[in-house]
């Protein structure tokens, strides 16, 4: 459900030369299968628009800042993500939209198995009606 979104803190180093994040070891809560990043993107723009049978994420604004949606089917959060050093971690059976990019945005994420689109829920009622089952 919703409250299994959470926000984690990524370990960072930070000297004159500035900052280094790191993650590691058991920073995120699943092995990393896959990353892959949006750049480049329109303000208007909007990304997302699915949920995932299989697949964890965490979502980084590595760069800039968006606003992210997200609902387990009863409950919508907007959660805004501007740090570099925060990822916001999403397990499956969440949906999720992103909006608001900002120009030069970044939105790097990273995601606990290869691409596979069966697993993906692209339809908003089957979203809610897999729930219901
Ligand atoms: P899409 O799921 O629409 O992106 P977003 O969720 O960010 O709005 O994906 C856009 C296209 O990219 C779509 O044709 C599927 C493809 N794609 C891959 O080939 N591999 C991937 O790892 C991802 C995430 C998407």
């Amino acid at each position: 459900t919703i409250n299994d979104v959470k926000i984690i803190d990524i370990p960072k180093v930070h000297d004159e030369r500035g900052f280094l994040a790191v993650i590691e070891k058991d920073a995120i809560p699943f092995a990393i299968k896959r990353v892959y990043y949006l750049y480049d993107v329109p303000s208007d723009s909007f990304r997302g628009g699915h949920a995932h049978k299989e697949q964890e994420s965490v979502i980084i604004a590595l760069s800039g800042s968006f606003e992210v949606l997200i609902d387990d089917g009863k409950t919508k959060r907007r959660i805004m993500l501007n740090k570099p050093n925060q990822g916001l971690y999403i397990p499956t059976d969440i949906w999720r939209e992103i909006d608001n990019f900002s120009s030069g945005s970044v939105c790097l994420v990273l995601a606990s198995t290869e691409y596979d689109e069966v697993e993906y829920i692209r339809d908003y009622d089957d979203f809610k009606n897999q729930l219901l089952g």
